[in-house]
């Protein structure tokens, strides 16, 4: 493959991105942290997206995670395409969300009853809710660090914790939190049964809920950690919620929860189940589904769960036709084994540089941090250097690479040269973040 150089922005492309930050300052992201990297996408094909001037990059970023069957999976935009033909929303069921909801409940350990939302933040709005209603108590506890989208509570201790408090005092990492969403939310440290379990026995009165991401961001699950949250959670009869947001059928199809061998009794997904269409899932055992039974609204014990698009016929049939091409045979062998070789090429990279660089994560979506102690929970990966993390992301901009800020993600439809490819990157730009230094 010739070497990358980077086409210089055209007259219309510079002209939308001088116009993002005026009228959409919420999307104003750009691909690195420097401004320069600003683009406006034009498609994307495959393991690749391409801007409007032209250049095309290796995409690592995958969307935040969505495209794992890459970009325009032909069996995507086929089943797309045939929905749409036959509309697109009815509120109605339509039988596309009946056989995706069957397909879920068959493959996903904790589902025996599922519903739909539109985005990972509504369904983890969703399940809390479940967990209130069971329980017929308000507090909430997350992981300091995790992430789970922008509902009120999900807001609080997440990954763009400047200040952490006290455990187990939750702080807000946005303005506009009611004040009294603080007393909602107790956090704990990842990684840390004991500390997680004593804080759960200790407000065991107060709990709705105990969520976590089984995988927090890119930090991996002692073990012992996720089972022994299922245990004390069992004990004390309030619900695990699993948020399988980013996890969810890029693992397996079994999602972290067939993975690590621990089974929630909720689970959050969406992402890349619906390859960039809008669609979420809630699922989980029945003595918790229950609730969201439409004829509860007359009998009582309801929760209400609805929304407009939730289960609509295009990201039902969307989701249907990737879930044909995930179970094809070797497609997640081959996914791991393209993130392995990612993974050690980073740690190499940097090991031959003399940078110390934990490469943290699983093979489908890992990142490294640039620190010499272990990265087990949000604190320690607190110790990472983000000079050489935004370096790096830099650097493998300028050689036609797409990282995401927070991780790789890698699909299935990067081959064998698009890794290749990546690795020469990599290896460049490791000596030039060490010549930085
Ligand atoms: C673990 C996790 N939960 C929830 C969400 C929220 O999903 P959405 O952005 O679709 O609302 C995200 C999004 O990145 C996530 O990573």
């Amino acid at each position: 493959m010739a070497r990358f150089e980077r086409i210089p922005r055209s007259e219309r492309e510079q002209e939308l991105v001088d116009r993002v930050p005026r009228i959409l300052p919420a999307c104003a992201r750009t691909p690195t942290m420097s401004l320069d990297s600003a683009m406006i996408v034009k498609e994307g094909r495959g393991s690749k997206i391409r801007d409007l001037s032209g250049n095309e990059y290796i995409d690592y970023l995958l969307g935040s995670g969505p495209m794992l069957v890459g970009h325009c999976h032909p069996d995507v935009v086929a089943a797309a395409h045939a929905a749409i033909d036959q509309g697109s929303s009815f509120l109605l069921p339509n039988e596309a969300a009946v056989l995706l909801a069957d397909e879920i409940a068959r493959v996903t350990p904790c589902a025996e009853r599922v519903a739909f939302g539109s985005t990972g933040s509504d369904a983890v709005f969703f399940a809390l809710r479940l967990a209130r209603a069971y329980r017929g108590r308000d507090k909430i506890l997350k992981f300091e660090g995790g992430y789970h989208g922008q509902a009120d509570h999900a807001t609080m201790s997440n990954q763009w914790t400047k200040q952490p408090a006290e455990y187990p005092a939750a702080v807000p990492n946005s303005e506009g939190i009611p004040a009294s969403v603080r007393d909602e939310v107790l956090v704990a440290p990842f990684n840390d049964i004991d500390r997680a379990a004593s804080i759960i026995e200790a407000n065991a009165e107060d709990l709705a809920a105990v969520i976590v991401e089984p995988m927090q961001r890119t930090v991996t699950p002692r073990e012992g950690f996720l089972e022994g949250l299922r245990e004390v959670t069992r004990r004390l009869d309030i619900p695990l919620i699993f948020d399988e947001v980013v996890t969810g059928f890029r693992f397996g199809l079994s999602s972290a929860q067939g993975y690590y061998g621990v089974t929630p009794d909720l689970t959050v997904m969406g992402k890349s189940l619906s390859a960039g269409h809008p669609l979420s899932v809630v699922c989980g055992n029945d003595e918790l589904m229950k609730y969201s039974e439409g004829a509860r609204r007359i009998t009582g014990s309801y929760v209400a769960m609805t929304g407009t698009f939730s289960g609509n016929l295009v990201s039902s049939a969307v989701g249907l036709a990737v879930i044909k091409v995930l179970q094809q045979d070797g497609v997640y062998e081959s996914l791991f084994a393209r993130g392995r070789r990612l993974m050690e090429a980073v740690s190499s990279a940097f090991e031959k540089v003399d940078i110390p660089c934990q490469v943290a994560g699983e093979p489908p979506a890992f990142e490294p941090w640039f620190t010499d102690q272990a990265v087990v929970d949000y604190r320690s990966s607190m110790t990472a250097d983000p000079g050489p993390t935004h370096r790096f992301g830099q650097a493998l901009f300028e050689r036609g690479i797409l990282k995401g800020h927070e991780k790789f993600f890698v699909s299935i439809a990067h081959s064998d040269e698009d890794i290749d490819v990546t690795i020469d990157a990599i290896n460049e730009a490791a000596e030039e973040v060490a010549e930085a230094r």
